[in-house]
């Protein structure tokens, strides 16, 4: 069984949570990743497929029309390889009934059934879903402990829920102390209320109070919002615990090695998402949403990314960023050193012709060769 005490994890994200982010942010150190959100009535529209070729379990849409551009039938990869006994499926729903249908599809696949009761958007809280469910306490309540009866208990696995705060504090703890005697494995906290936005600061007040009261229940507890490092992460476990575990999203959009020590620089991770991406086959409509949201929007780089109509094509961008990042190096240094006489710098030049052929020969064998993580 996963253990989520004091981890460190991806946070579940609609579209930026495929198989590529997951496989890096674990690759850069994330102890769990969660998937993005998937509705309970789309996975059991679904089809389990093994696919040999990538080595990895689909989940294919039977519903829907994939003919219209931009459609995939494809709801949910993943990799047992790499993703086993680290991946936490997060689900969308406001039926006990449809999500243990839907949970038992992918229970053998997946380490822990997550449920969804934080989202804000409109989609989900008109359907009951999302952030709905803080307000429908029973249901949560309901949807939880069968989830926990019929699906944790057989299969052996955690089940677990994502919640925010509401308006006021007893509220709050009532409502934690309700569902912790659900039989969840872990509470994740995103400590913003319903209304507050990423861009606000999250509320800790009472944090200390609700981790009292998971660790009384022997549930662990994640705190989410506004975490931007492993050192924000190393300071809220000084401060509140080394149980206590901290989720990372938007950090982590903008760049998947976050969870590392020395986090890569963006030239390097989008190098290695679109190798991945490559790889595992993934949707290319996808992996172009993820990478424009790691380049800096200036870079022209950002363009011909939305512009790519294959993974060649975005490989290919890539191999031509680093020669060219190569060479600005190494007329950087060529600058830095303009007051040499002229036969050093006929030497240099031959020597910067020659390493750009090197670093070509190497990418392009490079381009052809799978990743791993
Ligand atoms: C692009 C994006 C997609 C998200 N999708 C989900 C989701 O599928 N399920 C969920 O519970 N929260 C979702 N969230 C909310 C995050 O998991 C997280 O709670 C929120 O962004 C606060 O964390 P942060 O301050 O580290 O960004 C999403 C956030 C972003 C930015």
């Amino acid at each position: 069984m996963v253990n989520y005490k004091g981890a460190f994890v991806l946070a579940p994200m609609v579209r930026i949570g495929e198989l590529p982010t997951r496989l890096l942010a674990l690759k850069y150190g994330a102890d769990l990743v969660w998937g993005p959100e998937i509705i309970d009535r789309k996975l059991i529209s679904c089809k389990r497929i093994e696919n040999t070729k990538l080595g990895t379990i689909d989940f294919l849409s039977t519903s829907g029309n994939t003919k219209i551009p931009g459609v995939t039938n494809l709801v949910f990869r993943t990799c047992p390889k790499l993703e086993s006994q680290k991946l936490i499926f997060q689900m969308g729903t406001a039926n006990p009934e449809l999500a243990v249908k839907a949970a038992k599809l992918i229970i053998n696949d997946v380490d822990g059934i997550d449920i969804n009761a934080g989202c804000p958007k409109h989609f989900s809280i008109h359907a009951g879903m999302g952030a709905a469910l803080l307000k429908t306490p029973d249901l949560l309540f309901l949807i939880l402990s069968s989830l926990v009866d019929q699906i944790g208990k057989p299969y052996n696995k955690p089940i677990s829920v994502k919640i925010r705060l509401l308006e006021n504090k007893q509220d709050t703890l009532n409502l934690v102390s309700k569902l912790l005697q659900s039989g969840i494995s872990n509470l994740t906290i995103h400590c913003r209320t319903q209304t507050m936005r990423n861009r606000e600061f999250p509320i800790r007040d009472y944090l200390d109070e609700i981790i009292q009261q998971c660790r009384q229940n022997n549930v662990s507890c994640i705190i989410n919002g506004q975490i931007q490092s492993k050192n924000d992460y190393l300071a809220l476990q000084t401060k509140y615990g080394s149980d206590v575990g901290a989720m990372i999203a938007e950090a982590a959009e903008s760049n998947p090695s976050v969870f590392n020590d020395s986090p890569s620089n963006w030239q390097s991770v989008i190098k290695e998402f679109v190798h991945l991406s490559s790889t595992f086959d993934n949707w290319l409509g996808n992996s172009k949403y993820c990478l424009l949201k790691i380049i800096p929007g200036k870079h022209p780089l950002y363009s011909q990314i939305a512009r790519a109509k294959t993974h060649h094509d975005l490989l290919k961008l890539v191999s031509e960023l680093e020669i060219n990042t190569a060479i600005t190096n190494n007329n950087k240094n060529n600058n830095n050193n303009k007051n040499n006489n002229n036969n050093s710098q006929n030497k240099r030049k031959l020597q910067s012709d020659s390493s750009k052929a090197k670093l070509e020969k190497k990418l392009k064998i490079n381009s052809t060769k799978s990743i791993s993580v």
